[in-house]
């Protein structure tokens, strides 16, 4: 294992830099723009069971330093996904893993059930954090019995690593990992993202079709590594980190508050190239810093004359 490498249950990663779901399609419409082969994993859109037309436009919306969506989970479904998508992710030389989404537990199940024998796939992230869908989303995600019941019986279908993403639009986002924690999860992403809304003062209207929509991007950063911070110190899986990460100093911070990874997402929208800028950046950084064991920089922020209010 290089450096940089580390492992979630028996799936090593060559690297801590992810790419987030729902900013990079399903991962075959990217390999033209960037050298997919390079990153620690690429985490597909939201699979659902049947294919979603998504919420109507508009649904994507910029803000000041972030972008309001609510995309409404719009996929092809699971059975197109396994029919043409995963024949072109086998050919990727990364860590495939694929996000799903569900209306109920049973729809977790059943997504698990048709998805785990293919070996193309080699974790999954559960979606428990959509704010987007009047089904599901966070219906499920900011409720700790559902976000227990859906990781155990995920738990029961697949030895595959599952990895719970988690929503901070709750008041305590690190009993929702103790929950995941509890059921057999083998890491918790998060943040997804913040509640949010704009509108248009001059008709009046709010700017998205569904009102509110989810905002990610650097506006929400400070916000992703309170709750990393939090989280860490809450369970024993590796902790991976989403949150406005546009440069190398954005994911060092992460990393510092002890992820085990980081996801990129919205910054893939203003640069394709900045998951794989990241990872050769890192890679300097440690080179130039004599960094030799990168398990070791991560937690090792410096509280020292530090006084903890909240955590
Ligand atoms: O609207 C959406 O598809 C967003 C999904 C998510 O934030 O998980």
């Amino acid at each position: 294992m290089t450096k940089f490498a580390f492992k979630i249950r028996d799936v090593e990663f060559k690297n801590r830099i992810f790419t987030a779901s729902g900013t990079f399609g399903y991962g075959v419409e990217i390999p033209q723009l960037i050298d997919v082969n390079k990153l620690g994993a690429l985490i597909t859109k939201s699979i659902t069971l049947n294919p979603r037309a998504g919420n109507p436009p508009n649904r994507i919306i910029e803000t000041p330093s972030g972008l309001l969506n609510s995309i409404g989970l719009a996929n092809i479904g699971v059975r197109e996904f396994l029919d043409k998508i995963l024949p072109q992710l086998s050919n990727l030389n990364t860590v495939i893993i694929v996000n799903i989404a569900g209306n109920s537990d049973e729809e977790y199940g059943k997504l698990i059930e048709m998805l785990n024998n293919e070996p193309v796939i080699k974790a999954f992230e559960l979606n428990l954090s959509c704010p987007n869908v009047k089904e599901g989303g966070l219906s499920l995600g900011t409720n700790l019995k559902s976000v227990s019941e859906i990781t155990r019986i995920a738990r029961k279908l697949t030895q595959k690593p599952i990895i719970v993403k988690l929503t901070p639009n709750v008041t305590k986002i690190s009993d929702f990992a103790i929950a995941a924690e509890s059921e057999g999860a083998d890491a918790v992403s998060l943040i997804n993202t913040l509640v949010g809304m704009a509108i248009d003062v001059k008709t009046r209207k709010p700017k998205l079709s569904t009102i509110t929509g989810g905002l990610s991007g650097p506006a929400i950063r400070p916000i992703a590594l309170a709750k990393v911070f939090e989280t860490v110190r809450a369970v024993k899986i590796p902790v991976i980190g989403i949150g406005g990460i546009l440069s190398l100093n954005d994911a060092l911070e992460f990393f510092l508050a002890g992820a085990k990874a980081v996801q990129i997402g919205t910054a893939n929208f203003i640069n394709p190239h900045s998951s794989v800028d990241i990872i050769t950046e890192l890679e300097k950084f440690c080179d130039d810093n004599c960094i030799k064991d990168f398990e070791e920089f991560i937690g090792s922020i410096d509280l020292s004359g530090n006084l903890a209010i909240n955590n």
